[in-house]
Formats: structure tokens, sequence, C-alpha cells
């Protein structure tokens, strides 16, 4: 028997044993939170949960963003999404309530996922880097690249079918173009797919440039629908 199956037992004989007849809420998502996944990160394979990896951004201290933050932003929806989308850096509301995309770009971003279909919560939504960069600026290529491995580890253990980047860093992070991140616009790579580890990246506008530029909304909603093609 598999060490996870055996763990799920031990849970399970642990609630039986404290009188519950019925499996406390959430109980499924707190067993997948704490899935355990296999992951090779620079050359070693080491066992990661989605906690274990939450609990070390929330510590981190690799570089100068975390003497400025207010809270750490960690990824947050569903482990077993099959559709991911992310971002390039937590702004003001989600610095201050720790949590991504919940100010007016966060908005635009929810109504394009109910507008697919999805309900928030069953997506995974998270950033390129999790913490706050000064006056709204563009985080910088040591910052992106000192994260990365958050990231990365994060989109092995949700191990999502689709991804969709929103704006540039992320779409340059996952393209491994690193140190080019200023050199091509994404209206010029938005419309292609590329693949990161056999998952299709959809590239597409960041939702803070929506609100700027309300006309290109729908060349968003056509990569939405290049992403729920894939979804299929
Ligand atoms: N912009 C981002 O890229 N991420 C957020 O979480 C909010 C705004």
């Amino acid at each position: 028997m598999g060490r996870e199956i055996e763990n799920i037992l031990d849970l399970l004989n642990f609630y039986k044993a404290l009188g519950f007849k019925e499996l406390p809420k959430n109980f499924l998502e707190s067993l997948l939170r704490n899935k355990i996944t296999e992951i090779e990160l620079n050359g070693e394979k080491e066992k990661k949960t989605l906690s274990a990896i939450n609990e070390k951004i929330s510590s981190c201290t690799k570089c100068s963003l975390s003497k400025g933050r207010t809270k750490v932003v960690c990824g947050e929806g569903s482990i077993t999404a099959k559709l991911m989308f992310i971002g390039e850096a937590p702004g003001v509301e989600e610095d201050r309530e720790g949590r991504p995309f919940v100010g007016e770009a966060g908005k635009l971003l929810t109504n394009l996922i109910e507008k697919m279909g999805f309900k928030r919560q069953q997506v995974y939504i998270t950033n390129t880097v999790k913490c706050h960069p000064p006056d709204n600026r563009d985080p910088l290529e040591e910052e992106i690249s000192l994260c990365f491995d958050y990231l990365k580890e994060e989109i092995e253990i949700v191990s999502p079918k689709v991804i969709i980047t929103l704006g540039k860093v992320a779409t340059y992070v996952l393209m491994g173009m690193k140190g080019k991140i200023k050199d091509i616009a994404i209206s010029k790579i938005r419309g292609n797919v590329f693949f990161y580890n056999n998952i299709p990246v959809i590239p597409t506008f960041h939702p803070a440039y929506l609100l700027r530029n309300r006309k290109d909304k729908w060349l968003t909603w056509e990569d939405a629908q290049e992403a729920l093609r894939r979804l299929k």
C-alpha cells in the first residue's frame, strides 16, 4: 500500500476515533492540499506539498522585496485545477490582503474566469513574484529568478492542463527568456501557444492593461477560447 493511502487511512481512523460520523467540511480539500508530489528540482527529487511551499514563501527573505511587503501573496484556488493563471506581482491591495488579484484588475480576471464557465475557486491563480514591488514598479530580473523556484513547484504540484500567462513577465519567465523581458511586446506573442514542461501555455494581456485598453478585451476572450478548446 502506498504511503499516501496509508496516511489517508490513518487520518480517517483518527476522525472515527474522535467520534465524527461525517467527514468535516473541506476534508478532501485539506487532504489534497497536503498531496505529496515528487518534484525534480535542481536535479534532485524532493517530496513537496503546496502547504509546505506556501510556508516557505511566507517566510522568504531571498530578495529585498521581502523588506517592503505587508503580506506575502501565495497562490490560491483549487490544487486540482485544470486551469492556472499566472500574473506578474501583487499590487497594493493584494499586498494589504495577502491574496492574488483582489483589486480592480482582479475583478476583471474574476469576470473572465466566470465567463469561461468556472468559479474562481475552481482554477488556480498565482503570480511570478510573491511580494509587492515598491511603487508598483516591474519586478527586476533578479527578483523574478529568485522567486521562480516557487512558481515551478506550484506548477508541478497543481499540474494544470492549461496555463494562461497574464502579461509579459509571466510569459517570458515560462518561455525561459531570462534577461529579455523588455524586448518583445505581449501583443506580438499572444495568439501563439507554447509549452512549458508539456503544458500548453496561452499568453494574453494583463488585466491591468485591459482596464486601460478595453478594446483589446476581445483578443483576451479569443485567448480564453483557445484555452477552453485545449481543456476539452
Ligand atoms: N497584478 C498582478 O500581476 N497580480 C496581482 O495579484 C494583482 C495585480
